[in-house]
């Protein structure tokens, strides 16, 4: 009987959370699961948690256990407006049928696996008294991954990802904002969603206007308590690029905090490799010279660099070379003497191309290549 005392407490405790979350949807499933476990051992306690079970579907008017999503109402069945742009406040990506894992360095792709097993391990977690991670802070530069990670945390969940872009929040009229928020974080908490509050740090910026200040107060005041009592059902992410702005007092409260930042060679150049896509072998050759030119650069510029050079070779705009040559020539204008010289140097140790190529990419004379790499390879391109 001991046993069976301690899976009752823990039922009982579990039941008891989720029904002070009012997860009511989770309450089903765990009474569904419940009235299995004990129908052989306990028939009346089951047949009474059964009765109950009904009584929920009855309520709720669904027959079968099921899990909601925006994408399986009628369209925009319920999502909430801005009244006054009548743009919607939630959007959705929904990558169900699977998307690529984000290239990620190898820490804080563990971090973001981890977010995602502990969900798959919610139950065994509650039974120890724990909850998962249920609210986590993205930070970082722009075009890393940020929303992109989001999305992949949602897909590997089966759910899509809503995001509620606090810049287009904002633009409505400040008055209305915070009944405008609350209604798509109760509406996202109903469902037990997997949101992110994209651009979070939008609300701090407004603060330089002292006319609006009270009402920004409120506004980080209503986040506050959304992730304070964000259901272990769902998940609530936010992102920022500037995480100076963001109140210390909404910072702490994220159960987790994963930083994004620039990524290093190695993974610059699995990016090149994956963004070649069905051209890889074809311009496999230029793979380190691409990535050590675009090196320290976001993912987004390497994929939109590729893509570039992708179009003119599907096009034959020109030789691969004079394609490769522009997309580092373009970068190079952004690059200062020194910056080029360390390109030329590198592209020339690495050995992949003669002194002559590389003096062609670069703009750097092949003498002062020489004077900082030494001798040039006999054989350049092709060299494996
Ligand atoms: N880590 C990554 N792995 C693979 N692709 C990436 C990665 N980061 C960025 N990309 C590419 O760049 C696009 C934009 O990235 P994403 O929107 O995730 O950036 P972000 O960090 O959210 O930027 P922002 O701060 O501007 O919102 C992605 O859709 C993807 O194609
Ligand atoms: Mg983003």
């Amino acid at each position: 009987m001991s046993d069976d005392l301690k899976e009752f407490e823990s039922d009982f405790a579990t039941l008891a959370k989720l029904a002070v979350q009012q997860s009511e949807e989770d309450v089903r499933l765990l009474l569904g699961r419940l009235v299995r476990k004990y129908r052989q051992r306990h028939p009346e306690l089951a047949e009474q948690l059964n009765l109950s079970l009904k009584s929920i579907q009855t309520r709720s008017g669904s027959g079968a256990l099921r899990r909601e999503s925006l994408s399986e109402q009628a369209p925009g069945a319920g999502v909430p407006l801005d009244r006054d742009s009548r743009l919607e406040l939630l959007k959705e990506f929904d990558d169900r049928g699977g998307m690529s894992v984000p290239l990620l360095p190898s820490g804080l792709l563990r971090q973001v696996e981890s977010i995602i097993q502990e969900r798959q391990a919610r139950e065994t977690l509650l039974a120890r008294g724990l909850a998962p991670t249920r609210s986590a802070i993205l930070v970082g530069p722009p075009g890393l991954g940020k929303t992109m990670s989001a999305r992949w945390i949602a897909s590997r969940l089966g759910k899509p990802l809503w995001v509620l872009d606090l810049t287009t929040v904002m633009s409505s009229m400040l008055g209305k904002t915070g009944a405008n928020l609350r209604a798509a974080l109760d509406y996202a908490k109903r469902h037990s969603a997997i949101l992110l509050l994209d651009e979070i740090d939008s609300i701090a910026k407004r603060r330089s206007d002292e006319s609006d200040i009270g009402e920004l107060k409120r506004l980080v005041t209503v986040i506050l308590q959304e992730v304070d009592h964000w259901p272990d059902t769902g998940l609530l992410l936010a992102a920022t690029n500037h995480p100076e702005l963001i109140d210390p007092a909404l910072w702490r409260r994220f159960d987790a905090e994963l930083r994004f930042s620039a990524p290093d060679t190695e993974l610059t150049v699995q990016a090149v490799r994956r963004f070649l896509g069905p051209d890889t072998e074809a311009l496999g050759q230029w793979i380190d010279t691409i990535a050590t030119s675009l090196k320290g650069r976001s993912l987004s510029d390497v994929e939109r660099a590729v893509t570039t050079l992708r179009r003119g070779h599907a096009l034959r705009h020109a030789p691969d070379e004079e394609l490769v040559s522009a997309m580092v020539g373009a970068d190079l204008g952004m690059k200062s003497k020194v910056e080029r010289l360390t390109l030329a140097v590198e592209m020339a140790k690495a050995g992949k191309h003669t002194h002559q190529e590389i003096s062609r990419l670069t703009g750097v004379a092949r003498d002062t290549i020489r004077k900082h790499a030494g001798p040039s390879p006999r054989r350049g391109r092709g060299m494996k």
